[in-house]
Parts: structure tokens; sequence; C-alpha cells
């Protein structure tokens, strides 16, 4: 027992001896260590920074060969700029998507060779009944144009793959005729359209709407043109005067007020115009409601008023108006003949870069679903596609 007490108490003393030993050089092995670890650090910091250097090179070279993409970020290349969003779905609101829309390059000559396409922008409440006569129009001229659908949200498009209009919807909203909520919906358009940086000219088009000559011929003229084609006039009387509103002096006066069709084809300078407009939105919303059809006035006014010599102050969309009315003439079936085509092309005369032409339209409206048929048998020998 007391042998034991003993040792125990002589085992006590080694152990605090040992104990004090180690407090003392603690600090010390405290020091060592965290010195090893300082210079094992920066080696490592060292090594790694020549390491990143050497597969930044090898990263430079992989892009564009390998399918294989590093997990640490890769080098920004101007083509990830440039490249059009892969998917048009984004979950972007209004506020946020015109936003993006408006940045602007303020260095005016591409680094790069720029192929600018023409983008073909379709409102319509759901299906494109004109489908296949678009499809064959554009077919074989891949990467001069590109197409954006807006639709009632709650449709879903049925396009195969093989389709030009496969994913081609846009995030959407409720479009009703006549009211802010349809220009909107047409600035939606124009937004989305512009987060690819080759589309230059912004064509306005709706489901009953057909083109009327080849794409060759509509990429000419809409590129070779000095002007923007949005129907612009000042029109006296009840129907254009008469549904401007005092409340919207001085931002824009009686003698700035303008009226044109809501089917309108710009450059991408007045499509930058419209989506960026927090001046005239507003005015326009509260001043210009029915019998005051906003899509008629809002931005056709408001470009006369900031670029007026930028706008050729006519429609590239022909539309009949002669049978009267708040709408204008339907085309079904019976109407498809190629009488019908020789009036839209002759008779008129109108300027093209200041200069008198007998090609004035390049698109027409209202085609209903029934004409399809006449038209696909008429097309290759009265609209050259
Ligand atoms: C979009 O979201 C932002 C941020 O949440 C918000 O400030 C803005 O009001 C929203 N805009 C619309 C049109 O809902
Ligand atoms: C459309 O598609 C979405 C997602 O695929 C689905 O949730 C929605 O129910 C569909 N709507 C209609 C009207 O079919
Ligand atoms: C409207 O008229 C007022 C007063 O004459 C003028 O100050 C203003 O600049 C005009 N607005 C436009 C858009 O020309
Ligand atoms: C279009 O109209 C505006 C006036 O609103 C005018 O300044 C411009 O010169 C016209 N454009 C053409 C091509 O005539
Ligand atoms: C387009 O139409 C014009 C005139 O009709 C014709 O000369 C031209 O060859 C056509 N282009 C194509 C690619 O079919």
């Amino acid at each position: 027992m007391q042998s034991r007490l003993m040792a125990l108490e002589e085992g006590k003393n080694p152990t605090t001896t040992l104990r004090t030993n180690q407090s003392r050089t603690l600090p010390l092995r405290l020091l060592q260590w965290f010195s090893l670890f300082l210079v094992l650090g920066f080696g490592v910091s060292i090594v790694s920074m020549y390491m990143i250097r050497y597969f930044k090179v090898a990263n430079v070279a992989w892009i564009g060969q390998s399918p294989l993409r590093p997990c640490f970020e890769e080098l920004r290349t101007i083509e990830n700029w440039i490249r059009p969003p892969s998917n048009l779905l984004h979950i972007m609101n209004d506020t946020e998507l015109l936003w993006r829309a408006s940045f602007v390059p303020r260095i005016k000559s591409y680094p790069y060779e720029r192929v600018p396409k023409i983008a073909f922008m379709f409102l319509t409440k759901g299906p494109l009944p004109m489908a296949p006569l678009w499809e064959r129009f554009f077919k074989g001229h891949e990467g001069l144009y590109s197409i954006y659908v807006h639709t009632l949200p709650s449709y879903n498009d049925s396009f195969s793959p093989a389709s030009v209009f496969y994913k081609r919807q846009i995030p959407s909203q409720v479009a009703e005729w006549g009211r802010m909520s349809m220009c909107d919906a047409e600035r939606r358009l124009l937004a989305n359209a512009l987060l690819d940086i080759s589309n230059e000219w912004f064509v306005l088009l709706s489901e009953a709407c057909i083109p009327l000559h080849n794409f060759s011929i509509v990429y000419r003229y809409i590129s070779r043109s000095r002007y923007s084609f949005m129907g612009s006039f000042d029109e006296i009387g009840p129907y254009g005067r008469g549904r401007y509103n005092q409340n919207m002096a001085p931002t824009v006066n009686l003698s700035d007020w303008r009226k044109g069709s809501q089917w309108f084809e710009i450059n991408r300078e007045l499509a930058v115009k419209i989506v960026e407009d927090t001046t005239y939105h507003p005015l326009f919303k509260e001043f210009c409601q029915p019998a005051c059809y906003v899509d008629e006035h809002y931005f056709q006014t408001m470009l006369s008023i900031q670029t007026p010599h930028l706008l050729a102050n006519r429609s590239l969309t022909y539309v009949d108006w002669s049978r009267g009315g708040a709408h204008p003439a339907t085309f079904g079936k019976a109407d498809i003949k190629e009488e019908f085509f020789q009036k839209i092309f002759e008779g008129k005369t109108c300027l093209y870069n200041n200069q008198p032409s007998s090609l004035c339209f390049l698109f027409a409206r209202k085609l209903a679903p029934s004409a399809l048929d006449p038209l696909l048998e008429l097309s290759p020998k009265v609209l050259g596609f």
C-alpha cells in the first residue's frame, strides 16, 4: 500500500516535471511548426503561381479544340462575349431584361468579322399557321437571321428540332390589343433579340404576316437602307391628332404627335432607344388608353422626336384598309391568286434611300390559315422562293 502510494507519489513527480518541461518547450515547438507551415505554404504558392501560368497558356490552346472544359474559370476570349445565348429561356423580369438589353458598345468598330443578322420577331397568341411558308423562306440562309416568338404565357409550341422555330419562344406575358401590354411585349421581343450582339435589324411580325419576296431580296433591301421602316405620319382628325392628350405636353406636344402601323423594321440603335426609354413610357401608359391605341403612337411619336432623320416614315408591311372598320382585311384561300400579288406589287411607288422605287413592301398581312396551301403552291412562281 505504501509502496504503491510511493510509486504514485514518485510517479506524480516525474509527470509534473515533464509537464513543466513541456509547457516550457510548447511555445518553441509551436513556433517551429508555424515556421515550417509558413515556409511550406509560401513554397506551395510560388509553385502554384508558376503552374497556373503554365496551365493557362495550355488552356488557351485547348479552347475551340477540346470539348473538355477545365473546372476552374477559363480565360475569356472575344467569342465568349459575342456568342448568342444558347437558350432563349431566362428568369430575368422585365426591369432586369431591359437593363441588360440596353448595353451598348462604345467603340463602334467590331474587332472581329461581324455578320449582321435580321431578327424576325413574331408577336402571336400562340400558333404560327404560316410557319411552313416561313420555313421555306429561311431555308439556306442560316447565320443571317434569328427568330423570336412571343406568345401567351400559357402556350407551348410544338415545333420539331428540324424547324427554324424550334425553341425560339421567349418568356412572355399577356398582351392586349391597343393597350400598353402590347408595347411591353414588343419591347420584350426587342430586348431578347438585343441580347444577341449580331442582330442588327429587327422586324416585328404577326402570325398573319407573310414574306412577299425571297430572303436575298429582303436582306438586301433592309441592310442597304439608310432609314428604319417605322410608319409615322401626322394625321389631322379624330383618329390621329384627336387621340392626343394635352397632359403629355411639354414632353410630347401636339405637333410631335404621330400615328403609324404597329409593324415596324428598325435598326439596333433605335431598338436600344425603345428598350431604354423611361421618359415616354409612363406618359403613354397613363394618357394613351383606348380609344387611343398606344401601339399606333408610342414608338412612332417617340422616335420622330428623338431621331426623325433615321425614319423612312413608312412600314414595309402591306395591309388593306380599303374595306373600312377598326381592323384591316383578312385574306383567305379564295383571295390567293396571282392577281392578288400583282395588286400589291404594282401601282405603287415609294422612296427608298431618297430615290423613287416600285419595291415598297417586303411583308403582307393579314392572311388567314386557309391561305397557306395556295400560298405554298404559288410562292415559287410569284414570291421567288
Ligand atoms: C424585377 O426585380 C427587381 C429586383 O427584385 C425589382 O426591383 C423590380 O421591381 C422587378 N421588376 C418587375 C417588372 O417586376
Ligand atoms: C408547357 O410546358 C411546361 C413545361 O414543359 C409545362 O409545365 C406546362 O404545363 C405546359 N403548358 C401547357 C399549356 O401545355
Ligand atoms: C413642346 O413645347 C414646349 C414649349 O413651346 C417646348 O419647350 C418643348 O421643347 C416642346 N417639346 C418638344 C418635344 O419639342
Ligand atoms: C420622316 O419624318 C420626319 C419628321 O417627323 C422627317 O424629319 C424625316 O426627314 C422623314 N424621313 C424621310 C426619309 O423623309
Ligand atoms: C430571289 O428573287 C430574285 C428575283 O425574283 C431572283 O433573281 C433571285 O435569284 C432569287 N434568289 C434566290 C436565292 O432564290
